[in-house]
């Protein structure tokens, strides 16, 4: 077979459907067309030639990989965990080109109507609490600009694929999904009071850091809550147990499966370390974010008001502004009730989107 060459990559060589499954390495593959090659947490784009397929296998950190099982479990339920539909995985590549017009990318989103419909919801929410509601999706680029569209698309994705999935015990989603919410709105709300300077990837993050765990759920339901009690107590032996029972823990989980997933730096990076930050090579101020706001979250269904009480600020704030005369503490502290009331008021209208 000749070599052919798709997007300026030579397709590197000939790839059976179990080949491609098992690969994490960059590279156009030709697969028969009639493979039904599916494979969960390898993002693929396929493009269809005369009688074969073009795959593109994205590259995934091999040290990310969980056991075969895990694999074989996700792969079973490949379609309820689809992350990015085809039009959402169009579009934030057209959102790459700088020169891309607005009408190009609205284009694209209006094929596929739940989308749009989504991120307008999403826009007109407590996320953004538009002066006057924003009704189209042109004027919703104009008003919030490409880059936060991206993680807008990113977000109403999220929040679609959170309304479809289904556990054995619909407690264990919503409890999950709230407390994603809410780590997502306080990280939002912490990035507007102190000025950060994030576009949406806080609250993109905020919403995914825990998608290991929404795995786990979905794909070892018999063991989920022997190692992981929902007791929001994110400690290092809740990965520990984790480890133990599966091989692997929701923070390397959850970057694997959003890495193949076609979803963006920095959201995998600062989900794989999001219980570390310290550890984050790459950008570790919005891991720091998240590693505050999911404490935050936490200590606030535990302990409710009372946290406030013997308050000890997260010891990632240190990671997050350079602190050395304490003021930026002291303003934390201080703006925290507020803060807390409104995320918590905001998850709750929000896990209706
Ligand atoms: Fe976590
Ligand atoms: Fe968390």
């Amino acid at each position: 077979m000749e070599t052919a060459h798709c997007n300026q990559l030579p397709i590197s060589r000939n790839a059976s459907a179990s080949d491609l499954a098992e690969s994490s390495e960059i590279g156009h593959y030709r697969v028969p067309s009639d493979s039904r090659v599916m494979v969960v947490g390898f993002g693929k784009k396929y493009q269809k030639k005369e009688n074969f397929v073009i795959a593109t296998a994205r590259f995934v950190d091999p040290v990310l990989m969980p056991p075969p099982e895990i694999i074989q479990a996700l792969k079973k339920r490949v379609g309820q965990l689809q992350m990015l539909r085809a039009v959402a995985q169009e579009a934030l590549e057209i959102v790459k080109n700088p020169n891309c017009s607005i009408q190009e990318f609205t284009n694209v989103i209006k094929r596929d109507v739940k989308l749009g419909a989504d991120i307008l919801k999403m826009a007109n929410s407590a996320l953004y609490c538009p002066v006057t509601p924003i009704l189209d999706l042109n004027r919703c680029v104009m008003r919030i600009g490409f880059r936060e569209c991206q993680y807008l698309i990113l977000s109403a994705s999220v929040a679609s694929l959170m309304h479809r999935v289904s556990m054995s015990q619909e407690w264990i989603r919503e409890s999950l999904w709230r407390h994603s919410f809410t780590t997502a709105l306080l990280a939002t709300r912490l990035n507007r009071t102190f000025r950060l300077g994030f576009q949406g990837e806080e609250f993109t993050a905020g919403l995914l850091h825990d998608f290991g765990r929404i795995l786990f759920a979905v794909v070892v339901p018999e063991l989920f809550l022997k190692f992981d009690p929902l007791d929001f107590e994110e400690t290092p032996e809740l990965l520990d147990r984790e480890l133990e029972a599966t091989g692997t823990d929701h923070c390397h989980l959850g970057a694997w499966f959003t890495q193949g997933n076609q979803i963006p730096q920095p959201i995998p990076s600062v989900i794989l370390n999001h219980h570390q930050p310290e550890l984050a090579e790459e950008h570790q101020c919005l891991t720091a974010l998240i590693a505050v706001a999911d404490q935050l979250a936490n200590d606030w269904e535990r302990f409710g008001e009372n946290m406030l009480a013997e308050f000890v600020p997260p010891s990632a704030l240190s990671l997050l502004v350079n602190d050395e005369n304490g003021q930026f503490e002291t303003a934390f502290v201080e703006a925290l009730p507020t803060l807390l009331d409104e995320a918590q008021r905001d998850a709750a209208a929000m896990m209706v989107v």
